[in-house]
């Protein structure tokens, strides 16, 4: 009987998993896996970083996109049976393990993917595009109309479900967790594209 108990509690898992996931297959880009090796060290990486805000008019690549979301909230360490910690443990570190963040990318100029609104789904590493038009003046403008904004190639918007981490933390974890757990994130973000030979540049101004 405990068997029996056990499937039907792993197929509701599972069902409960597909259903809050259940996307529209059409929107859903898989993105090529993330490198592991590279030319620069992390300690050259943190040398070199500098908040960069003049872009050159050159296209980046899926893969490119796909490294800088791995490094963001990529899942290191997998926990899909049952479906735990929003996938797994990811490359950034958050408070409890609760894992608020929901990152967004803004595409203007990527090889391969229309300009638009992208989330980033951690769980399978896809890109789910949510909104199909060139948003990049609005961003901008959004920030304080600081310009340079429309000229990147891509720009990661962070967004948090800030109940997942208050839940737990309460006010501690509205006033300092997400917030600190978005500053990890970031962090990797600049460290990733330096490595990368790219460019960034964080934006609190909005
Ligand atoms: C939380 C935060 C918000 C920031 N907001 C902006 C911003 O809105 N616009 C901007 O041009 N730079 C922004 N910056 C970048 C800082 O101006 C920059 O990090 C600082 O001048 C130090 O220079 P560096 O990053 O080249 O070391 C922000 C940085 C942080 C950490």
């Amino acid at each position: 009987m405990k068997y029996v108990v056990f499937i039907f509690l792993a197929l509701f898992i599972n069902y409960v998993a597909f259903a809050t996931t259940n996307n529209n297959q059409k929107d859903m880009i898989k993105l090529p896996a993330p490198v592991l090796k590279s030319s620069i060290s992390v300690e050259e990486a943190m040398l070199d970083r500098r908040s960069v805000r003049e872009f050159k008019s050159n296209a980046l690549s899926l893969e490119h996109v796909s490294q800088i979301l791995w490094a963001a909230y990529g899942i290191t360490k997998e926990m899909s049976f049952p479906s735990l910690l929003r996938g797994g443990f990811k490359t950034a570190p958050s408070a409890g393990a609760l894992y608020p963040l929901e990152i967004y990318v803004v595409v203007g100029n990527v090889k391969g993917l229309e300009k638009g609104i992208y989330k980033y789904l951690p769980e399978g590493h896809f890109l789910l595009k949510t909104y199909d038009q060139d948003v990049r003046k609005e961003l901008a403008d959004a920030a304080l109309n600081q310009e340079f904004i429309e000229q990147a190639p891509i720009s990661l918007v962070y967004s948090a479900v800030y109940s997942r981490t208050t839940k737990k933390y309460k006010d501690r974890g509205r006033e300092r967790y997400v917030c600190m757990d978005l500053g990890h994130s970031a962090q990797n973000v600049c460290l990733q594209v330096v490595a990368m030979n790219l460019g960034t540049c964080t934006v609190g101004a909005f």
